[in-house]
This record gives C-alpha cells, structure tokens and sequence, in this order.
C-alpha cells in the first residue's frame, strides 16, 4: 500500500480494483489493429481480413471495454471485492493472445480462448455475488443475457466452424449475430439504463436502496428490461431463420421501446455537454441502422456499420471517457463542451460515411475502406492523447 501522501503507481491504481486502467487502452490499441488490418490489405497485399477483422473488433477491441467496464463498476455495486492485479492482467493477456490467433488465421482457437475468457470473467463475477451486500441495479438482467449471448455465440461459431451438420444451418448464422451483436447489444441497454440518466441530469428508475434482496419494485423493471432482451434475442432468431425485415424491425423495436421507458432522452435538456451530444448521436445510430437495414436487406453487411461505428464504437468510447475523467478527479468536465471528444465524434461520423458510401462505389470501394479506417483510427488516435492519458491519474490529487 503506498503511503497516503504517495501518489499511487500505475499498477497499484489498477490493484485497487480498477481494471479499466489497462483494458481500456489495450481496447483502443486492439480496435486500430482491427482496422488498419483494411488499408494493409488494400496499400500493403496483406491477406483479405474479414475474419481477422471480425474477430479482433468483437472479441479482442469491445471484449476488452466491456471486461475493463464491467470488472471496475459491477464489484462496486454489489459491494465484494475488487479485481486483483493478477485477474486483470490475465485478461489483459488473453485478449492479445486471441488477436495474435486471429492475424495469424488461427480463428477456431481465437474463438476457443474468447470462449474461455469470457467463462473465467463470468466465473470471477459469479464467485464474488455470492459474498455480496447489495442487489445490482435491475437493468443488469440483460448484462448477463448479454453475457450468455457471448458464450452461446462464440460456442455455436466453434460448432458450426468444426462439425457444421451436427446443428441446423440456421445456427451459423445466430451464432455470428449473438456473438457480433448481442454481447455489446444487451450490456449497453442494461448498463444504458443505469448510467445514461446521469450523462442527462434525469433521475433514474434504476436506483434502489442497498439490501441483500431485491427491495420492491425491482422485480417488476427486471421484468421488463428481461422482455425487451427477449425480444432482441428473438430478433436474431428471426434473422436466422431468413426473416430478414422482421428481425431488425423487431430488434430496432426491442432498443426503442426500453430506452423510451428507462432513459427518457427526449426529455432532457440540450446542454453544451460534448460527451452528452456524443451519446446522442450513438443511441440514435443504433435504431438507425437497423431501420436502415430493414429498408435495404441486401446491404445488411454495409448498413450494420452505422450500428458498429457510431453506435458501439461511439458509445463505448463516450461511455470510456466519462469512466476515466471521473476516475481522475475530473468530473467537471462531464457537461463541459471537451474540443477533443467533439473532435472525436466528428471523425467516428466521417468513417462511418465513407465505410456505408464505399459499397455504391465500385471502383473506389476498396480504397474507401482503407480511408474509413484512418478515419476511425485517428478518433481513437484523438481519444488517446487527450483522455486516455488520465488513466494513470488517481481520483484524488
Ligand atoms: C471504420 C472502418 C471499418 C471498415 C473499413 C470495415 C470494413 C468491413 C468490411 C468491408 C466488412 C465486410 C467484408 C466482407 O463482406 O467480405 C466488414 C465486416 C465486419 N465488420 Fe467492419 N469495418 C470497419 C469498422 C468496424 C467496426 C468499428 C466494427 C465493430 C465494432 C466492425 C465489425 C465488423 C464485423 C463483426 C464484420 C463481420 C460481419 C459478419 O460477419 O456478418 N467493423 N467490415
């Protein structure tokens, strides 16, 4: 323990229990990997990337926001004992060792070892409810649905990939879509739930008082939150099956209807706030781009960006920033206007643009892509010498 007039190393902040410290900027260094993988095949005649991209953008770039979110926040909310230096760094370890599988074209055992990453953060979680001294906010239903969605997917991705009679054709399909959307989809509504009525300064219906069993009315808002992960569960069900229309408009459905009840945004005032603007634009992306779909089928694999990248990517990079500023003693800035989060947003728009534009553009496709991408690389590049560096500073000066 450093003394309390001793500022804390870096690796004691992370032993605190504070495990966002490292994941996040191995998140961000593991999404521009993700996607530079495009210009070096277009400029450089590196192989065709799709799997490799797929597979580092899920597993290895959101996997690692989501266990450095999940693994800060949940201890904290249920009141157990934070993640230890050794646990954090293990993940930190398995998320390279998955993205070196997956550049060197080894994806049945990347796939294996996100598999098991995700049983090992599962397991720590599980083994620390049990000792815990609160009920986490009633939301958290669909994080665990969005936890389960990674297993099941990863799992049927492993089956379908190694004996692809064993299962029904259709699984191929599901497996892709609960492993590629559902994992992000189902956290960022239960989370959402919880966090986005502070980013808008409205009181939130998740918030109940500590005790070991659910107080009343948690039942009934974990109902609801469990119908609507239902519904987007069921969304991917539909899409396997070849209901294509149905499916987004049910999942864009699912999203609309359980932020309108949870997170009234359209009641909140239009502050200067950039990191309120910026969650703006990410929660209106993702309805967006399925509604999108729904209109244009055949582009599904184009329109389903929108929902990438200024939807996940966008709102985990919003959502990283507020977690950092307000872990470094910087929570003044969270309704201030940030040059540099405007900045980054700007560029998360542009890529966007230019990945969606690039498929109508037959002969400037490929390089579209390459441009895409050094947009989306130079947000992060924005991200990380503005924000990221706050990492490493403690709450308390
Ligand atoms: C901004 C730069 C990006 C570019 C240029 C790009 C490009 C592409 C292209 C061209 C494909 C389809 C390849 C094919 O059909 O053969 C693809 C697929 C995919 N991309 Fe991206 N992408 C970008 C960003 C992202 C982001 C930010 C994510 C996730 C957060 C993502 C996740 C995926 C996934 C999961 C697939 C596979 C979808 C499926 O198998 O159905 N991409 N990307």
């Amino acid at each position: 323990m450093p003394h309390p007039l001793e500022k804390p190393s870096y690796l004691q902040l992370i032993q605190a229990g504070e495990p966002f410290r490292l994941l996040f900027p191995l998140g961000a260094l593991m999404g521009v990997l993700g996607v530079l993988l495009w210009p070096a095949f277009v400029w450089a005649d590196a192989p065709y990337p799709l799997l490799a991209h797929a597979g580092i953008m899920i597993q290895c770039f959101l996997g690692s926001f989501v266990i450095g979110f999940l693994g800060t926040a949940l201890p904290r909310l249920l009141d157990v004992s934070k993640l230890r230096l050794l646990e954090s760094l293990g993940f930190a370890a398995t998320i390279l060792l998955i993205a070196t599988l997956h550049l060197s074209s080894h994806h049945q055992l990347a796939d294996l070892g996100f598999l098991l990453l995700m049983l090992a953060f599962v397991a720590t979680l599980l083994w620390r409810a049990k000792r815990r001294k609160d009920v986490p906010p009633p939301g958290f239903v669909l994080v665990l649905m969005g936890m389960a969605c990674a297993l099941l997917g990863v799992s049927l991705q492993l089956i379908t990939n190694t004996w692809p009679q064993a299962v029904p054709s259709p699984c191929f399909v599901l497996g892709k879509r609960l492993l590629q959307q559902g994992f992000l989809l189902l956290p960022i509504m239960g989370i959402g739930a919880f966090l986005l009525p502070r980013f808008f300064g409205l009181p939130s219906r998740q918030n109940f008082p500590e005790s070991l069993k659910p107080p009343p009315g948690w039942w009934p808002r974990a109902a609801f939150a469990a119908a609507c992960g239902c519904g987007v569960i069921a969304s991917f069900l539909l899409e396997a099956w070849g209901l294509l229309r149905a499916a987004w408009l049910l999942r864009a459905a699912s999203i609309l209807i359980y932020f309108y009840c949870e997170v009234p945004v359209h009641k909140a005032a239009f502050g200067r706030g950039s990191l309120g603007w910026s969650l703006r634009i990410a929660l209106a992306s993702i309805p967006i781009g399925y509604l999108s779909m729904a209109l244009l089928p055949a582009r599904q694999m184009t329109l389903v960006h929108i929902v990438f990248i200024t939807g996940f990517t966008l709102l985990t990079f919003t959502v990283a920033t507020r977690v950092v500023l307000g872990h470094s003693g910087q929570s003044e800035k969270f309704a201030q206007p940030l040059k540099s989060v405007a900045l980054m947003a700007g560029l998360f728009v542009l890529a966007m643009a230019t990945r969606v534009s690039a498929d109508w553009m037959s002969e400037l496709r490929m390089s579209h892509y390459a441009y895409a991408s050094l947009a989306w690389a130079g947000a992060v590049g924005v991200w990380a010498i503005y924000i990221l560096p706050s990492v490493r500073k403690p709450d308390v000066q």
